[in-house]
This record gives structure tokens, C-alpha cells and sequence, in this order.
């Protein structure tokens, strides 16, 4: 562990790792580290979609590695073809210091180089605990951590690579989700955001049975979130990817 890039979640003070758990000295508070993962979500913070999403996820972790390897298949003829269509967009290099935010059950690691120190998070305990049960499968080490992207538990400027995949259109907060990714990231660092598309959640999810109540009766449109995006940014680009089924929003922290 890397004790130093790690902070509190809420208020950013430094960590102390003292009998097994990770503690703010000058608040006391602890946050646990259970199977591996620090726990570093904040009491306070999981209300509305956040929440909803959360116990979603912890619900389909035993069946998400399998339902998406088929549905990428007949989709895209398979994962690769799908994920590489995003993942070539970053600036990736030896030794890069990589996060992603909320990395699931860690399914874009296998594309990523080796030679990479890579850290994720997620809100979902459960898909955490499968994507250490994936590392191990795949004999790839990767710094883990239960945590709400809108309350990054790492200190500013840290990271070569940031990106997200699939989850931002549904956060409470994309303005802060995005603060977050900006502050974590090294300056001239570019930063990827992808999510869905509405031609993906009508054409698809709100026809599939369990996942189409949470896309049915949904109150916003799912758009890139380039109006989040402060106007420092540099090369703001976005594009729809996957037959328009996904956007690729990028931008350069100056
Ligand atoms: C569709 S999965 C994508 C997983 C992975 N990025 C991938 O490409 O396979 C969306 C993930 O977003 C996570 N998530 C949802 N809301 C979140 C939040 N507020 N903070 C962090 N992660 C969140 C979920 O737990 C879930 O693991």
C-alpha cells in the first residue's frame, strides 16, 4: 500500500495505517480494510441513485462477468472488440500511475499494458470482492478500494491516467464526481469519461428484464457530461463509440 497517496474521503487529511486499519489521527476516524479492501466510503454520503446503484451492483456481482462476456460477444463478436474501442484513448506509459474509477470487477485491467500501477475503485463491495477473485485469475496486483467517486480518498495530483466507465450518468453528483477525477490527476494528464448512450439504454436495458426497472421511468437523458467539464480543460472532445451505443467525452487537465 501506498500509504501516502491515500487520504480521508471527505476531508482530505493524511491516513495513518495503525492495527490493520487505515485512520484520520487528527479526527479518529477508522475505516476498516476487510478481505484486502479499504473501506473508505464516508457515513454520510450514500443516499439516492449512489445508494440505489450500490446495493444494484451488490446484487448482480455473482452474474456480471458472465451476462456481460455474452452480451460483448454477440454485441461486438467479444469483450476486446468492445473495450479497446475506449481504451486506446489513453496516454498510457511504463510504470504510469493509472486509476479508474469505479473499475467493478476490474474487466478493462486485462487490456491495460503490463508494467502499470494501477488502483480502482467502487462503491460496490461486491464487485470488488469479484474483481480480487479476477486479479488472482489473471495473476495481475492492483490497489483496491471501496470508495464513492464523488469522495476520492486520494491526494491531489497523484495520477499519470484517469478514466471512468460506465456509472457516471446515474451519480448523484457528476460536477463533483468530475472535480475529483480533475484533482486526483497530475497536471497535463488526460482524463476519459464513458458512459451509455440513450440509444443504448432504450434499444437495450429497458428491455432487459431485472436491469429494465432501473432504466425505465428514468427522469434525466443520458448524455456525455460535457457541460460538467470546467471551462480550464483543455481539448474537450467527445464522440459517440460502439454503433453509438456508448460516448467517449475526453478532456487535458492543464
Ligand atoms: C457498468 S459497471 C462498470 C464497471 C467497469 N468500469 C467496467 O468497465 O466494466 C458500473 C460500476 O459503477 C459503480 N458505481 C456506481 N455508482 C458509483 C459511485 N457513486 N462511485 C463509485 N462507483 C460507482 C458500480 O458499483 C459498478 O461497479
Amino acid at each position: 500500500m501506498q500509504l501516502e497517496m491515500y487520504c480521508d474521503p471527505q476531508t482530505k487529511e493524511t491516513l495513518e495505517l495503525i492495527e490493520g486499519n487505515l485512520v484520520n489521527p487528527r479526527s479518529g476516524r477508522v475505516y476498516p480494510i476487510r478481505d484486502g479492501i479499504p473501506l473508505l466510503l464516508g457515513e454520510t454520503e450514500l443516499s439516492g441513485d449512489n445508494l440505489k446503484y450500490q446495493q444494484f451492483y451488490d446484487k448482480i456481482a455473482p452474474f456480471y462477468n458472465l451476462s456481460n462476456k455474452l452480451y460483448f460477444y454477440f454485441k461486438f463478436g467479444g469483450e476486446r472488440q468492445y473495450r479497446e474501442q475506449f481504451l486506446h484513448e489513453l496516454e498510457i506509459q511504463d510504470k504510469s500511475k493509472v486509476m479508474e474509477i469505479s473499475v467493478g470487477t476490474g474487466d478493462n485491467l486485462p487490456y491495460l499494458p503490463q508494467g502499470i500501477d494501477f488502483f480502482g475503485l467502487d462503491i460496490s463491495f461486491g464487485m470488488l470482492k469479484a474483481c480480487v477473485r479476477n486479479l488472482k485469475k489473471w495473476k495481475r496486483d492492483a490497489h483496491i478500494v471501496q470508495a464513492n467517486a464523488e469522495a476520492v480518498p486520494f491526494v491531489d495530483n497523484s495520477f499519470d491516467v484517469v478514466y471512468h466507465v460506465g456509472g457516471i450518468n446515474f451519480f448523484n453528483d457528476k460536477d463533483q464526481a468530475i472535480r475529483e477525477m480533475i484533482r486526483i490527476a497530475k497536471p497535463g494528464s488526460k482524463i476519459m469519461i464513458v458512459d451509455e448512450t440513450e440509444k443504448l439504454a432504450s434499444g437495450t436495458y429497458e428491455r432487459t428484464p431485472f436491469v429494465r426497472r432501473y432504466y425505465q421511468k428514468r427522469t434525466i437523458t443520458l448524455n456525455a457530461p460535457v457541460d460538467h467539464v470546467p471551462a480550464e480543460m483543455q481539448d474537450i472532445s467527445v464522440k459517440e463509440i460502439c454503433d453509438g451505443l456508448l460516448y467517449c467525452l475526453t478532456f487535458r487537465k492543464p
